[in-house]
């Protein structure tokens, strides 16, 4: 635990709906910048927690870890770089970075390309499809902004995604498609993800089965890497290669060239909008008073949970479909970053870090976990999203989100109120769980932009408060090398690893079958 007047604090003696007895209550602990606005208020939080929260922010130096990450200095200290995402989203008009500028033109002279029909697929035609084979942060980010803005969509192009090893993942994918009017995008900054070589040697292999000469890679496949050698070894044409960095961690790389779907899938307007809505977050962050600072606010209020009053997760509950992907690109870019048990200075953590993330959309999920949130045994501070404005224009569309958004606001009344009116203890709901309420205006490539960094700055405060390196991912290189001992050891080669019985047992019968 970190040692603060904030480990006195028992949270049974708090009682957040006679918080509300003060009117301004909410005036006090909502803020919000642009169309966002963070409600607070229903949460264990007064002037005075609020105000050892930010004290502990400025012990540990917040401002100038902010100042740092935009200055680009080498925050990322066990690998020795630079966390740059913020940089892809300068204005290209004032951007000083020439590899971001010239890629972004890459970026839009391709979509223009691909959209007029100019750039053909090896029987002729204009492409219609593209396929981006990618995971983790080659995945996630896509596929969830595309998801979320698809009524933005400019032209008739459909964007599909291939990330799981599993052969079923890709073949259901190319099982619909025409391979002379599909495009395959191989996402990697490494180049040498297990998932992303094996499923692009597959498409590969689909594409040149369809009678397709060789040749015809170059007009279906384009990479997206730093590992420029193993790309042209793979057999894709350098002019078809887009830049990635070292400095850009892979859960904060949708702003990238990694963006690629996103931008032809909704245009490179709309994808610059995407840019300039973080940018606005960034400014935000970076200038804001602490006090005021939405990242910073959200930040510490789960170091808070976590940190003092044991929290083991939280949930991210946005009502709104077009959001549905949020909770799954949220985990790889929290847990994979929060993920440490070592702080920067090589010594073991000596407070909880990263909580598990977890959420689904509303209101289905009031029907599957929310029983637990208001009944269980575990303490879980929840993030509701609500997006104002439908985003469907379908029959009485404006009905439904009322009762939506009237779900999305009891959920947190519930939980914050309870009900001990029953003489039934299995019907008296405790209540005093906090919640926020994050309001969207209306779900549009800036708003996305803004929200994304949002959690994107909520994390590094969470980091920084916890003294630990967001940007490095070491546990899941363990896992990375060990699958390749245990597929050595399913093939005839063998593996010259010694394996405990337990997974020898399963090699053996897994070899059988599979083998047969
Ligand atoms: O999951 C681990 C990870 O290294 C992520 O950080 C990254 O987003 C993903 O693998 C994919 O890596 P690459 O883009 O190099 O294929």
């Amino acid at each position: 635990m970190i040692s603060s007047p904030l480990s006195d604090f028992k949270h049974e003696d708090f009682h957040l709906a006679q918080l509300f007895e003060d009117n301004d209550r909410f005036s006090e602990f909502s803020v919000s910048h642009e169309n966002l606005l963070l409600d607070y208020s229903k949460n264990f939080v007064t002037t005075e927690t609020m105000g050892t929260l930010i004290e502990l922010a400025k012990e540990m130096g917040l401002t100038d870890a902010i100042n740092a990450m935009f200055a680009g200095e080498k925050i990322n200290i066990t690998e020795n770089r630079a966390a740059l995402h913020s940089a892809c989203r300068i204005p290209e008009e004032k951007n000083s970075n020439t590899e971001i500028v010239s890629c972004l033109k890459q970026m839009d002279s391709f979509v223009t390309a691909i959209h007029s029909g100019e750039w053909k697929g090896y029987s002729g035609n204009k492409i219609t499809d593209i396929v981006n084979i990618g995971i983790g942060g080659s995945d996630l980010g896509p596929v969830f902004v595309c998801d979320a803005l698809s009524s933005f969509s400019t032209n008739d192009i459909k964007p599909h995604f291939v990330s799981n090893v599993d052969p079923t993942d890709l073949d259901n994918v190319v099982a619909g498609l025409d391979p002379a009017t599909t495009l395959f995008i191989v996402a990697s900054k490494s180049f040498k993800t297990l998932e992303t070589i094996q499923n692009a040697h597959a498409a590969k292999n689909w594409l040149l089965s369809q009678s397709a000469s060789p040749e015809c890679i170059r007009n279906h496949f384009v990479a997206i890497t730093t590992n420029s050698a193993a790309a042209s070894e793979f057999g894709i044409q350098e002019q078809n290669l887009f830049p990635m960095w070292e400095w850009l961690g892979g859960r904060y790389s949708l702003w990238s060239a990694i963006g690629l779907p996103i931008a032809l899938s909704i245009g490179m307007n709309h994808f610059r909008q995407l840019l300039a809505g973080a940018h606005s977050m960034d400014k935000h962050f970076h200038s804001t008073e602490l006090r005021k600072n939405l990242p910073v606010i959200m930040g510490l209020l789960t170091v808070w949970y976590t940190g003092f009053l044991n929290a083991h997760s939280h949930a991210v509950v946005p009502y709104s479909q077009k959001l549905q992907r949020f909770p799954a690109y949220l985990q790889q870019l929290y847990m994979e970053s929060l993920g440490k048990n070592v702080n920067k200075n090589d010594e073991p953590v000596t407070s909880n870090t990263g909580d598990v993330l977890w959420g689904a959309v509303g209101t289905n999920a009031q029907h599957s976990f929310f029983q637990l949130l208001h009944q269980g045994t575990e303490f879980i501070p929840v993030d509701f999203l609500g997006v104002i404005k439908p985003t469907s224009e379908g029959n009485d569309a404006s009905r439904r989100q009322q009762y939506l958004l009237a779900n999305c606001l009891s959920q947190s009344l519930a939980l914050m109120q309870g009900n001990n009116d029953s003489s039934d203890q299995h019907k008296k709901i405790q209540g005093n769980k906090p919640s926020n309420i994050l309001l969207i205006n209306e779900l549009n490539p800036y708003n996305l932009g803004s929200l994304i960094a949002l959690y994107e700055h909520k994390t590094y405060v969470q980091s920084v408060i916890w003294n630990i390196n967001a940007f490095d991912q070491w546990g899941v290189q363990l896992g990375k090398v060990l699958s390749n001992d245990v597929f050595k050891a399913f093939t005839e080669s063998g593996s010259n690893v010694e394996f405990d019985s337990s997974t020898a047992s399963l090699i053996k019968q897994i070899g059988e079958l599979l083998n047969d």
